[in-house]
């Protein structure tokens, strides 16, 4: 998990917190409630310029090295299950990004296509049901591109952070892995995962479902692997 969050903190820094703080504003957010906060640094990024930020993640590791290290009085944490939380109200924007929505979907080794795509189903609603109307939904995913080439080489060195790996998207299984082997301060590490390959044409079906048709591609210039999907409640 520690690669994880420190790769995240690499790639996303204060130019993307930048962008992404514009774009909320111009929506007219306020609150933010990120699901699948991992360590924390985005949300943590957003409540030092003002917005008031709920963060939720399911992994304990994550939550506790967010407690630690990214603590701020207009920030909380919770170590929930973001299908958990219709105690939390509603929020001017719910944002689950990272790719974090291909995690709920992924599977032990065997592929579960109906399992995938309820969990992805029913993940968007629940994102919905914590907006408030006229709220901002922001999510993202494997881009239609990257789809298209089969995936694509990592290459990341930053300070004393250095990866080198590669994402394999098999559409017809519906497969994506991605493994990389690098440094953090000398120690080697390795990293390898495997989940169930949403499109953007999946989650756009599910946000069209759940009755959010203003749908659209936002393109920051600080997120260069992902795709953004928005969407208005
Ligand atoms: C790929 S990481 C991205 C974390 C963070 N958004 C970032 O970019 O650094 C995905 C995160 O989503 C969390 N997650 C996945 N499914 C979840 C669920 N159902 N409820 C809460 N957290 C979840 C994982 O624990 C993990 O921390």
């Amino acid at each position: 998990m520690t690669e994880w969050i420190t790769l995240s903190e690499t790639l996303y820094g204060e130019a993307y917190v930048d962008e992404l703080s514009d774009l909320l504003r111009q929506h007219d957010v306020k609150t933010v409630l990120e699901c699948g906060c991992g360590g924390g640094h985005v949300l943590y990024g957003l409540a030092k310029q003002g917005f008031s930020c709920v963060g939720v993640d399911d992994c304990a590791e994550a939550i506790e090295s967010a407690n630690r290290r990214y603590t701020h009085p207009n920030l909380r944490y919770l170590h929930r299950n973001w299908l958990d939380t219709p105690d939390l109200g509603t929020s001017d924007s719910v944002i689950c990004r990272g790719n974090s929505l291909s995690c709920v979907a992924s599977w032990d080794g065997r592929l579960d296509h109906k399992k995938a795509e309820d969990a992805i189903r029913g993940s968007i609603k629940c994102f919905s049901d914590r907006l408030r109307e006229g709220g901002l939904l922001y999510l993202d995913t494997t881009s239609e591109s990257e789809i298209q080439s089969g995936g694509r080489t990592i290459q990341v060195d930053s300070g004393s952070f250095h990866l080198t790996g590669r994402t394999k998207n098999e559409l017809e299984t519906r497969t994506r892995r991605t493994w990389g082997d690098g440094e953090i301060d000398g120690e080697r590490f390795s990293v390898r995962s495997i989940s169930y390959l949403i499109t953007p044409d999946d989650i756009i079906g599910s946000l069209q479902a759940c009755g959010m048709h203003t749908v659209w591609n936002p393109h920051l210039r600080t997120e260069p692997n992902y795709q953004i999907i928005c969407a208005i409640k």
